[in-house]
């Protein structure tokens, strides 16, 4: 197949206009946005991020991790500023494996406070990196701990008090790889970074007219979170990946601040989903769609070896852009829930690998029986009116704003406890827990999705939905440092929809 084929296969045109510059990624108008610029894209190459796997210095696996400004060409003719780790934006990719002792040194080299949280770890509150942990410009700040989670797809990311939003969308954030090399092989999952297996990390970011990022604290992106038109995987816009084997592993990961993903391939293709947030799933399921909310991840196989030119889409009409609200004014929110194209993908050149043909992945525990220490409710809730309107926010938990000087609940170590989340609002909200992976009972006392048949570390309530978790409070105690859930839609997280619990 040529180029110009490839293209129109791949973006869906049907007709007309392929020129070396055109407009494929986004066909949204964008004309209503004040602030942000529509950009023009040429086709990229599918980044993979760096790999560092640490280095082994007196039997920890050591990682040094700056926090640094750059800047980096995402637009096709303007450079944007950026932050990153170890890099001008975003992140390398760290790889780790179950049963090490980790060392991360992380620097902040920026002009700003900062914090770098490790999403989904069980870890001692401490070394959780969250806003209690706050680097200060100049300063390194060292967090140690032994991994204990399964083999996973994790996240880390800044989780600066009142500045997570803004921070990772400049670019402070990258995914983490618990990874079981022995297990994959037993069970033929794709396992070789960069050949057949392959980061996602979604994100979708707004630009302004000089090329600058498009960041702001308006009531309407306060409450749908920050959206973008700009659909980034791996940092890279439009980007093709030509992956070296016909069968890949594709660790989706959403990484946005506030937008949720309804996933298809452009031919509507059956893939194989095989992990959640915190690792294998007990079977694999064959889908061809699966959503995921801002912090969500999940691990899915796909069979190329037809050789057919495809494209990861997003489909609109899910999440809280599709809430039409009168009192927000304008369609701009309708204007950024859209189809967007996300990633292309081109197996022509591909080694032929074999079929995946597993369907019992792992066995998890079973914790139907297990005594729960403590039953919470968790109401998340956006009060509107004056308290929305005028600043102070309007995004509580149980009625509270997130307090750095209030610890919202104590748990106890090595106890299961039940929390059910009840969302009154008028938006969806995925909801995360630190330190640790739960199990999802049901969503409305019915089966959760497939996708949420794992472990999980983030799940979405939606508008009027309750949905109960069970989860292990994991080994360690702290009487004085928390830990945090909150909302994983970012700007609803710094406005205060967030509380801190310890382990005692
Ligand atoms: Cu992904 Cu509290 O964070
Ligand atoms: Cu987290
Ligand atoms: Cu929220």
């Amino acid at each position: 197949m040529n180029r110009r084929n490839f293209l129109r296969q791949g973006l869906g045109i049907t007709s007309g206009l392929i020129t070396a510059a055109y407009v494929p990624f986004t066909l949204a108008e964008t004309a209503g946005q004040t602030g942000i610029s529509k950009p023009n894209y040429y086709l990229n190459d599918f980044n993979l991020p760096a790999l560092d796997e640490g280095q082994t210095i007196q039997g920890k696996q050591v990682f040094k991790l700056a926090l640094q400004q750059g800047e980096t060409r995402i637009l096709a003719d303007k450079t944007t500023k950026t932050i990153g780790i170890n890099q001008d934006f975003l992140a390398p990719v760290l790889r780790m494996k179950k049963g090490q002792v980790v060392r991360m040194e992380v620097t902040n080299n920026l002009s700003e406070t900062a914090a770098l949280h490790w999403h989904g770890m069980v870890l001692p509150a401490s070394e959780d990196g969250g806003p209690h942990q706050a680097i200060q410009p100049s300063k390194t700040w060292v967090a140690e701990w032994k991994i204990l989670n399964e083999a996973s797809t994790l996240f880390y990311h800044s989780h600066t008090h009142n500045q997570t939003g803004q921070q990772v969308w400049r670019g402070l954030g990258g995914q983490m790889q618990i990874v079981d090399e022995d297990q994959d092989a037993e069970l033929g999952i794709p396992h070789e970074y960069g050949i057949d297996d392959y980061p996602v990390i979604l994100m979708d970011r707004a630009f302004d007219e000089s090329g600058e990022f498009y960041y702001s604290n308006t009531r309407m992106n306060k409450m749908l979170g920050m959206h973008g038109d700009v659909m980034l995987v791996n940092g890279v816009a439009n980007s093709v990946l030509k992956p070296k084997k016909t069968l890949v592993r594709l660790r989706l990961h959403n990484a946005s601040n506030a937008r949720f993903y309804d996933l298809v391939f452009s031919d509507n293709r059956a893939f194989q989903l095989i992990a959640s947030d915190g690792g294998l799933l007990e079977r694999s399921y064959s889908l061809r769609q699966i959503r995921l909310a801002p912090g969500e991840r999940a691990e899915i196989i796909v069979d190329l070896s037809d050789r057919k030119p495809i494209t990861l889409k997003t489909i609109k009409g899910y999440g809280n852009l599709s809430m039409r609200m009168g009192m927000m004014g304008g369609n701009s929110a309708s204007d950024l829930d859209q189809d967007f194209n996300l990633l292309h993908i081109d197996p022509s050149q591909s080694e032929r690998s074999a079929a995946f043909k597993t369907t019992q992945l792992v066995t998890l525990p079973d914790w139907s029986k297990v005594e729960v220490a403590q039953t919470r409710q968790m109401n998340l809730e956006m009060q509107m009116g004056p308290r929305m309107m005028f600043g102070s926010g309007g995004f509580t938990i149980n009625g509270q704003a997130m307090n750095m000087n209030v610890i919202n609940e104590v748990a106890h170590a090595n106890t299961f406890e039940l929390w059910e989340l009840h969302n009154p609002s008028m938006m969806h909200h995925p909801f995360h827990v630190h330190n640790t992976q739960f199990r999802v009972l049901d969503r409305n006392g019915q089966a959760p999705y497939p996708w949420e048949r794992g472990y999980k570390d983030v799940v979405t309530v939606h508008k009027d939905e309750t949905i109960r978790i069970l989860f292990p409070t994991g080994p360690y105690r702290d009487e004085l440092i928390p830990y945090m859930y909150h909302c994983h839609i970012l700007e609803h997280e710094d406005a205060g929809m967030m509380g801190q619990f310890t382990v005692v």
